[in-house]
């Protein structure tokens, strides 16, 4: 039986932090070994909401392209490709759009939540409440059956679903339904204990030195409980004890939760034991980064590549779904 088709797209919105790594970059590196997978940059997505700057768009999908190489997504087994280097995605979009009811896309929780999240920018515009299509056109185009996503694109996925019943009702049979796989995100705060966002400055980059680790780790907020070093803690409240179970050994661990509870250890000596593992982890990736950077030809070629077998996989859907409808 053929492998199932994966596929899953993320926006150039600037360098990746563990937050974004973990729980979905990972996640895709994995499929690999499983699913045949489709991987791309969402330039067009990005465009949705920073039409009015869109100055950093090309860095970052340069930067993006590099953060995924260097996690391990293998250009030899994953289609790696850039969303508007594909243009049959915005025909299908259009086709799309001409029978998706315009209050299916105003129930999308994120369309109102962004737009209140977000007073700086005007997201009252046809593109942006038009999100979600493109990204069913996105999914569908390439007919793939497992969506890995986060839970705030669940809701995207339905409509993705609810469209592809549509067509398939209102024409004939064309697009399978996906299926979310919704993947389970590690909880890692940003270093002042919130939401790690770039935006707040908290995050810890993927590309970040080990001594940028080192400096960002050791001010780190830690279990607001324990004021002094003679004060025992708790783990289960600690920020720095959720990095412990993502990067250190069981033992380590243990080591470090009964040294807390016990006020055997101090916060900077727990948080020197974490280093030691989260170093060494995110080391290779650093280095595949560098290397990366200083062959921008290589990545230029790996996504020119990419875009080239995505768009006749895009192209025959596509005449697929013109003919259905009648042109
Ligand atoms: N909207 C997704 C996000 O912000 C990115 C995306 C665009 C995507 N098109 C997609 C994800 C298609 C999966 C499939 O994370
Ligand atoms: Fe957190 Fe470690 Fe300090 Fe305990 S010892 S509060 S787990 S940093």
């Amino acid at each position: 039986m053929a492998r199932q088709r994966v596929l899953s797209g993320m926006r150039p919105t600037g360098r990746l932090h563990l937050g974004n790594y973990l729980g979905a970059l990972d996640n895709w590196v994995k499929f690999q070994d499983e699913y045949e997978c489709y991987f791309f940059i969402a330039d067009w997505h990005a465009l949705t909401t920073d039409y009015a700057d869109p100055r950093e768009i090309r860095a970052n999908t340069r930067e993006l392209a590099i953060d995924m190489l260097a996690a391990g997504i293998d250009p030899a087994r994953s289609t790696l490709f850039v969303q508007s280097a594909v243009p049959e995605h915005a025909e299908l979009h259009l086709l799309f759009s001409m029978f998706t009811p315009v209050p299916w896309l105003e129930r999308v929780p994120t369309y109102k939540e962004k737009q209140q999240e977000d007073t700086t920018k005007d997201l009252s515009t046809y593109g942006f409440l038009g999100y979600p299509v493109l990204m069913a056109a996105d999914i569908l185009i390439y007919k793939a059956q497992v969506v890995p996503v986060g839970l705030d694109q669940v809701p995207h996925l339905e409509l993705t679903r609810e469209i592809a019943r549509r067509f398939n009702a209102l024409y004939r049979p064309v697009f399978p339904e996906p299926q979310a796989k919704h993947t389970e995100v590690p909880k890692l705060l940003g270093t002042d204990g919130q939401k790690m966002s770039k935006t707040r400055g908290n995050t810890i980059e993927l590309g970040d030195a080990p001594e940028t680790i080192t400096a960002k780790v050791k001010p780190m907020m830690t279990d607001p409980a324990r004021k002094r070093r003679s004060d025992p803690g708790n783990p289960d409240v600690c920020p720095v004890f959720d990095y412990h179970k993502v990067f250190s050994t069981p033992a380590t661990q243990a080591e470090a939760a009964h040294g807390c509870r016990t006020a055997g250890i101090g916060c900077l000596d727990c948080k020197g034991m974490l280093l030691r593992h989260m170093l060494p982890a995110l080391a290779p990736i650093r280095e595949r980064r560098l290397e990366l950077a200083r062959d921008p030809g290589r990545v230029e070629e790996v996504l020119r590549e990419g875009s080239k077998q995505a768009q006749q996989v895009a192209a025959a859907t596509l005449a697929e779904a013109r003919e259905a409808m009648g042109l």
